[in-house]
């Protein structure tokens, strides 16, 4: 697992299992915030389950965050997720700054 508390960038996974589903929560900045400005923030996430025993990750989501604080107002970078399945496998959760560039995270489900 990538190093979420102590470095900002790094995608925070927390996955709950219940009845036939995987509930994915992503987060960036749990720990240390990241900035959210127009000149400095997190552009997008996106977030793959890989089965056991299958070859690929498969693409849950992409998720892009547009509001870099019009207005006062300003996109958290942190997504849920839920996919149908019962199957064992592994998150893959990776995450953009348009400054410092592309991070990913995994966790064994
Ligand atoms: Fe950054």
């Amino acid at each position: 697992m990538g190093d979420w508390k102590n470095e900002k960038h790094v995608p925070g996974i927390h996955v709950e299992r219940k009845d036939g589903e995987l509930v994915i929560k992503t987060i960036i900045g749990e720990e240390i915030e990241h900035p959210n400005t127009l000149e400095h923030h997190i552009a997008w996430i996106k977030v793959f389950f890989q089965p056991e025993g299958f070859k690929f990750p498969i693409e849950v989501g992409s998720f892009e965050f547009n509001a870099h604080g019009e207005e006062e107002v300003f996109t958290k970078p942190e997504v849920v997720a839920t996919v149908k399945t019962d199957k064992k496998g592994t998150v893959y959760a990776m995450s953009y700054c348009n400054i410092h560039g592309l991070w990913e995270n995994s966790e064994e489900v």
